[in-house]
């Protein structure tokens, strides 16, 4: 980025901005990039944080050398292997050979899978210090937030956590590198949380072991390997990590629908109407072909209704939302009040799988499916009418 940046006294972001790629992890769309942070502690032994996604950005280690000013690497500091924060590493240690690497037990078995057998190691355990002179890092491990060897660093000198992936986000860092220095809610809460949900979502349970394993610790400052760095208040994105691990939802309901020739879209609308008439505020309309599944499931982590339509497609659900009740199951999303429709023109074969669905998720189902044979014409609506019924009645719960 080419302009510093102190996070500390001693403490200075390297990390690089990635507008280019299209597709985090090849899946994820990026409209509005990413950032890869890595960070430099100069102190009297320098350690960087974890480094870059290789390609990125190829000026990064001249980024790293410039902000050494001088100084000697003494140590790289593994908080994640997966290779948005690990692919340079090779680079590195051509330009650095004398650096020692910092990891864990598990960090160095993927190390050694993806660079070959590495010397100059430093294991550290769940707990151990690294005394960098001024700063003292206090290791936390995480794992699976969210890879099995993940874990954090804690500068107990100035109460700055180095949080790997946790509280991380999509999105750039468009010249504000703080929370206070962007409006956070306008331009990141959607991405964080669309972040969240689709790479981190599945390993909630061990999101809340990590928050537990930080009560009590005061975090001044959060350094996390993508986004916002907070410094001013960082207890609100703790506390956004809690309530998402927690599937603490919102007051609404998402109803996304897959149709062919518009059936099923009317459905999905008559029971959007009927929804509202009945008193639900939030409503968000998605249709499955045109948005993206990881802005569904984002929508889907939010609201805590969620109301799922498909036509019939060869005796099947339609294959995108298929797609998306498998993601579902897959992520583990819990505690949702359900809604199905669907219409078909022969057989079906939409809302039967739909129901199969329901009975996997285990989410209450708020009344049974609503189905249509053939065109949707006014006298058909019966069910899509209760059910939207019902389901204003759990969410006014
Ligand atoms: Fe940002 Fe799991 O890597």
């Amino acid at each position: 980025m080419y302009a510093k940046q102190q996070v500390g006294e001693r403490i200075f972001w390297t990390g690089v901005n990635d507008r280019r790629k299209q597709l985090f992890e090849n899946i994820w769309p990026l409209p509005y990039g990413v950032s890869y942070n890595s960070y430099l502690i100069r102190d009297e032994r320098c350690a960087l944080m974890d480094t870059v996604e290789t390609g990125s950005d190829g000026s990064y280690l001249d980024w790293v050398a410039e902000t050494l000013d001088g100084r000697r690497l003494d140590y790289l500091i593994i908080h994640h292997m997966e290779l948005d924060h690990s692919g340079e590493i090779e680079n590195l240690l051509a330009r650095f050979p004398d650096v020692k690497i910092v990891g864990n037990g598990k960090t160095f078995k993927v190390l050694e899978a993806y660079f070959g057998a590495s010397d100059n190691l430093l294991e550290v355990k769940d707990g151990d210090v690294l005394d960098l002179g001024h700063h003292k890092l206090r290791f936390v491990f995480t794992p699976w937030v969210h890879w099995p060897e993940t874990m954090m660093s804690y500068d107990t000198t100035e109460g700055v956590l180095f949080s790997g992936d946790a509280f991380g986000m999509f999105g750039a860092l468009d010249g504000g590198v703080f929370d206070d220095q962007v409006d956070f809610e306008r331009y990141y809460e959607d991405e964080m949380r669309r972040y969240y949900s689709n790479i981190v979502g599945k390993y909630s349970a061990m999101v809340q072991k990590a928050l537990a394993k930080l009560a009590g610790t005061e975090v001044r400052t959060i350094c996390p390997l993508h986004g916002l760095v907070w410094r001013s208040d960082p207890q609100k994105v703790i506390g956004l990590y809690d309530r998402w691990s927690r599937y603490e939802a919102e007051n609404g309901a998402v109803v996304v629908y897959a149709s062919m020739y518009g059936h099923t879209a009317r459905m999905a609308d008559r029971i959007a109407r009927s929804m509202a008439q009945a008193g639900v505020r939030n409503i968000r309309v998605f249709d499955v072909s045109k948005t993206h599944i990881s802005y569904l499931i984002s929508e889907i982590w939010q609201y805590k209704g969620v109301v799922l339509g498909s036509c019939a497609y060869n005796m099947e659900m339609f294959p995108l939302m298929e797609n998306l009740t498998r993601e579902l199951i897959h992520m583990g999303v819990k505690g949702k009040y359900l809604g199905l429709f669907g219409s078909y023109s022969w057989n079906g074969g939409g809302v039967k799988n739909l129901n199969a669905f329901a009975e996997t998720i285990g989410w209450e189902q708020v009344a049974p499916a609503a189905e249509i044979k053939g065109r949707p014409d006014a006298g058909k609506y019966e069910a899509c009418d209760a059910l939207a019924e019902a389901m204003a009645v759990r969410l006014k719960k």
